[in-house]
């Protein structure tokens, strides 16, 4: 979603270096781009206004005003935006400026009370040019620069909006830059005499690890140093740099055409990883898990799913029971939280609004929180007393899929642990990660299925026990990449209602697992087939019920993790065929840091 990069400091070159960042964002989904520049030296027109290129589509497709990227500056700001208020125009990219083209603005969030400060402003004259709730900022910030400095200006505009927001403000005339934030990442990295704001850390990593994590109501003043400031009393505060020790992580494709099908490749290693590493690591939660009263897993989407894949694990494994909510639901849910409660969140980015909203309503209750996440220093991460990193490397390809699997592989680990059999699970997952290299390596396999896929505009998938949230899991990665319409179900939910849709050549995917649930789903499917429906078995052994057979070799618990990456890779075929971007799928944003 919404990305933000700044830069003040000694460099001559500083759109640039704004641009570099950018890109560094571009995996966070967006659809238009900007970056404003104060220009050093030139006349003195050009000294006290910002030169801002603004423009809908990629960073990479956009011809450049060459003088624009020579421009002789030490201080920049850029934003990759991901539409909400106001459609996908030039205008309504970010930056966004004032009246005087002296205040440059860029901004992560809603602000809740936009419309109302518009008409005071409309009232004061003020000339607006986007439909954006973002471009009152600088206008509040020009009306009180009036009595007021920039600082102060910039602090007393940031607290009359309202909602969740994060923002970066530049004054032509000056050459700091102010941050500030109720919502929303921002992190700043400092390198001597320079500095760098961020929505993420890993986008400042080439430059420096030494970061400060800006936390909510807090606001900072970057330019020859670093001055942090509470929002609320204007008071001074502390500043704790840490150091980022993160590995420099291969942010390249190497030799994939895309992001999905080298992180779909990944995933074995990742196993691996979690398998022969993991045991230390999830024991402090596995203690906690036993003395809490009430676990719930929660997470958005894909990190849902693998959150309702954890309460089959720890039902059936642990003898264990918990929860799962969606994030976005269990704020309606938060009523029966009490402080010996135990909330688990589940999710890559460790940014979904979603989840965080949830949490901090959780945290005032003085619920223990606990994370597995895949980003060190992010908001949920910083939130939670405990937490596991997923240890999968970035994932950029918006739609998820080895955070999924390393989400299972630990949940897996910890059923386990909470029995002390800490070595089945790592025998499990093995076995499963040598069953995925061979799926992956013969993934011409699919072919067929994928031809059959891509002629249909619907398709079903059915899944029993552990497999209903995989079906939940394989339908939205068709869905996402493809744009096909799939939709997941419980096999027993079938004769519900659903199976109304099925008629002579509706494809249905149909898990079959040799587990508790195979005979059940084996009768489910031949109802299907009765109806004409057509049966792709997902299996361990083929059927006479299966139209076609994709053949996954059971794993015991860690099958859950086998057989849906078949479906990720029909999924990517099926994105291809269509002549689509599986990378980036229309309408979705990698880190989803708006409600
Ligand atoms: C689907 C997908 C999303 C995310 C969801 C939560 O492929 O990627 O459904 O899983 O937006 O994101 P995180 O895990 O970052 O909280």
């Amino acid at each position: 979603m919404c990305g933000i990069f700044g830069y003040v400091g000694t460099k001559k070159n500083a759109a640039q270096t704004v641009l570099e960042g950018l890109k560094l964002l571009e995996y966070r989904g967006y659809d238009s781009w900007g970056v404003a520049v104060k220009e050093k030296g030139g006349n003195k027109e050009q000294k006290t206004k910002f030169v801002v290129e603004k423009r809908t589509g990629k960073i990479a497709d956009a011809k450049l005003n060459s003088k624009f990227l020579i421009l002789n500056s030490s201080l920049a700001l850029g934003h990759t935006r991901w539409a909400t208020h106001g459609g996908v125009t030039d205008k309504n990219a970010h930056p966004h400026i004032d009246c005087t083209r002296k205040i440059s603005i860029i901004h992560n969030g809603i602000i809740e009370n936009y419309q109302e400060l518009k008409k005071l402003l409309e009232k004061k004259h003020h000339k607006f040019l986007s439909d954006t709730d973002s471009e009152i900022i600088p206008h509040l910030i020009e009306e009180e620069l009036k009595k007021f400095g920039f600082a102060t200006s910039v602090r007393n505009a940031f607290n009359m909006l309202r909602g969740m927001n994060a923002i970066v403000a530049a004054y032509s005339i000056s050459s700091e830059m102010v941050i500030a934030k109720t919502g929303s990442p921002l992190v700043i990295g400092e390198n001597k005499k320079e500095f760098f704001v961020s929505s993420d850390a890993t986008s400042i990593l080439p430059h420096t690890k030494k970061m400060l994590f800006i936390k909510d109501n807090e606001m900072a003043i970057i330019g020859k140093n670093l001055q942090l400031i509470n929002l609320g009393d204007g008071k001074k505060q502390k500043i704790n740099f840490e150091t980022i020790n993160w590995k420099s992580q291969n942010l390249k494709k190497g030799k994939f055409p895309h992001f999905m099908i080298k992180e779909i490749s990944e995933q074995p290693n990742i196993i691996r990883n979690i398998a022969t590493t993991y045991q230390d690591q999830v024991s402090s939660l596995t203690k906690t898990i036993k003395t809490a009263k009430g676990t719930f897993f929660i997470g958005a989407g894909t990190a849902s799913f693998a959150g309702l894949i954890g309460t089959y694990f720890f039902s059936k494994i642990a003898n264990k029971h918990v929860n799962m909510a969606y994030a976005s639901e269990f704020n309606y849910l938060l009523d029966f939280i009490k402080n010996k409660s135990l909330i688990i969140a589940l999710s890559q980015s460790g940014e979904t609004i979603d989840v965080v909203e949830p949490l901090t309503i959780a945290k005032k209750k003085k619920a223990k929180i606990a994370t597995l996440t895949n980003t060190q220093g992010s908001t949920i991460y910083r939130m939670s007393d405990e937490k596991i990193l997923l240890g999968a490397g970035i994932e950029q390809a918006v739609a998820s899929t080895k955070a999924y699997i390393a989400k299972l592989s630990i949940l897996l680990m910890l059923s386990y642990q909470l029995v002390n059999s800490s070595k089945t699970a790592s025998e499990q997952l093995i076995e499963s990660a040598n069953e995925i290299e061979k799926i992956i390596k013969n993934k011409k396999k699919l072919k067929p299925v994928v031809e059959l896929l891509a002629k249909n505009k619907h398709i079903y998938i059915i899944g029993r026990g552990v497999s209903y949230p995989t079906a939940l899991e394989a339908a939205l990665k068709i869905r996402e990449v493809s744009y096909i319409h799939a939709e997941g179900l419980a096999g027993g939910e079938l004769k519900h209602g659903t199976i109304a849709l099925i008629s002579k050549g509706t494809p249905c995917i149909v898990f079959a697992p040799l587990d508790e649930t195979h005979d059940a789903i084996l009768s489910n499917a031949i109802e299907i087939r009765s109806r004409g429906g057509i049966i792709i078995g997902v299996s361990n052994k083929n059927h006479p019920a299966f139209d076609y057979f994709i053949e996954v070799k059971n794993t015991s618990d860690a099958t859950a993790l086998s057989q849906i990456v078949p479906l990720q890779l029909i999924a990517y075929e099926l994105a291809l065929k269509k002549g689509y971007d599986p990378d980036k799928p229309r309408n979705l944003a990698k880190s989803v840091t708006v409600k």
